[in-house]
């Protein structure tokens, strides 16, 4: 029976992980479990920076965005080396398992120590969405809401200037907070890695939303698919339309989480300690729908996540 466990937010902060750590401490305490507090992910786990909490420790957190264990990119920690120092200072203190709240590559870590004999369980914690067989991980919701009020925005000044307005979102690779927001808010066009990105047919949509009787245009596309600004000139010199691009940025990762992120944060964190407490390791708490289920990390992560196409063909419909 485990006695003592600790928690770590890892990666990029999201929304909603302080009420995750809040629920993972809660349901330790509860139990009479020991739990402490990782700072700056697994660089903290490296020194030891560790806080041993109370039932005050995680009070007026829920509420508040960012991760107040503060969080860390830590690339040492793939060096086995590393983490068998990262055991040693868990053994000064007596932890024997962790929760690791963050995206598929903190799952690597906590899988790597799982190999190492700590158990640890993965929490979807990012704005990106991008984790496979979860159906939302911890962060997303809040992200999307931020970036339909820019949106909503973008439409007023948009309109007012009959312009063509670009807008970049974050997801890394994956295209949900593009497809949700642009849904959301009815835009023209949504481009994200899954749609493809054809330069000609943009510019051909565009020229034909312009010849019609829109008087302004929407566009948004997610990060990393090309260069928003020279896209914004070429649109502009092309179609007629008068075209702005905006980059959105870490504003998106900000915020107070939705009550949505902050009830799925909290679900999730009680199950990984359920988890733990019933001896597992190397597994991730998942939304399978609707459900809390702990899935295995290698099986979850040997996929690329499924790309919802019914979503993509209802947008199309909306045109
Ligand atoms: P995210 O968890 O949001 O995907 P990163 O990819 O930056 O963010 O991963 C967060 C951290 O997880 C890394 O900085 C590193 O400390 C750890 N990590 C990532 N990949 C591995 C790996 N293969 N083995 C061990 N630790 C890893
Ligand atoms: O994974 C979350 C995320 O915000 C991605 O959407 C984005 O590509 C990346 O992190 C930005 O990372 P950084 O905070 O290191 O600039």
């Amino acid at each position: 029976m485990v006695k003592c466990i600790g928690v770590l937010t890892s990666g990029g902060d999201a929304p909603g992980m302080n009420a995750a750590v809040r629920a993972v401490a809660r349901t330790c305490l509860n139990k009479g479990i020991e739990v402490y507090g990782v700072r700056l992910g697994f660089k903290g786990l490296y020194e030891g920076d560790f806080i041993k909490f109370d039932r005050r420790s995680t009070r007026n957190i829920i509420n508040q965005g960012g991760t107040f264990l503060k969080s860390a990119r830590f690339p040492e920690f793939k060096e086995e080396a590393v983490r068998q120092v990262a055991i040693e200072k868990m053994k000064e203190v007596g932890i024997e398992a962790l929760v690791v709240i963050g995206g598929d590559g903190s799952y690597q870590g906590a899988l790597a120590l799982t190999k190492m004999g700590i158990n640890c369980i993965g929490i979807p914690g990012t704005i990106d969405n991008d984790i496979p067989k979860t159906d939302k991980t911890i962060g997303f919701d809040t992200a999307l809401n931020t970036i339909v009020e820019a949106l909503d925005r973008l439409r007023d000044t948009s309109s007012s200037h009959q312009r063509c307005t670009i807008l970049e979102v974050m997801g890394r690779y994956c295209g949900d907070l593009a497809i949700h927001a642009g849904i959301a808010c009815g835009v023209e066009m949504i481009i994200t890695s899954e749609t493809g990105f054809d330069e000609d047919k943009v510019i051909a949509r565009l020229k034909a939303s312009k010849a019609s009787d829109k008087s302004h245009a929407i566009v948004v596309i997610t990060e990393h698919i090309t260069d928003v600004h020279a896209l914004a000139k070429k649109v502009e010199a092309a179609t007629g339309f008068e075209t702005r691009a905006n980059v959105l940025g870490h504003m998106q990762r900000g915020g107070r989480p939705t009550a949505s992120d902050r009830v799925l944060a909290s679900r999730m964190g009680v199950y990984a300690v359920e988890l733990l407490e019933a001896g597992h390791g190397g597994e991730c708490v998942s939304l399978v729908h609707g459900r809390i289920e702990g899935l295995d990390i290698v099986e979850t992560l040997s996929k690329r996540r499924e790309t919802d196409t019914a979503i993509y063909e209802d947008a199309s419909k909306l045109r």
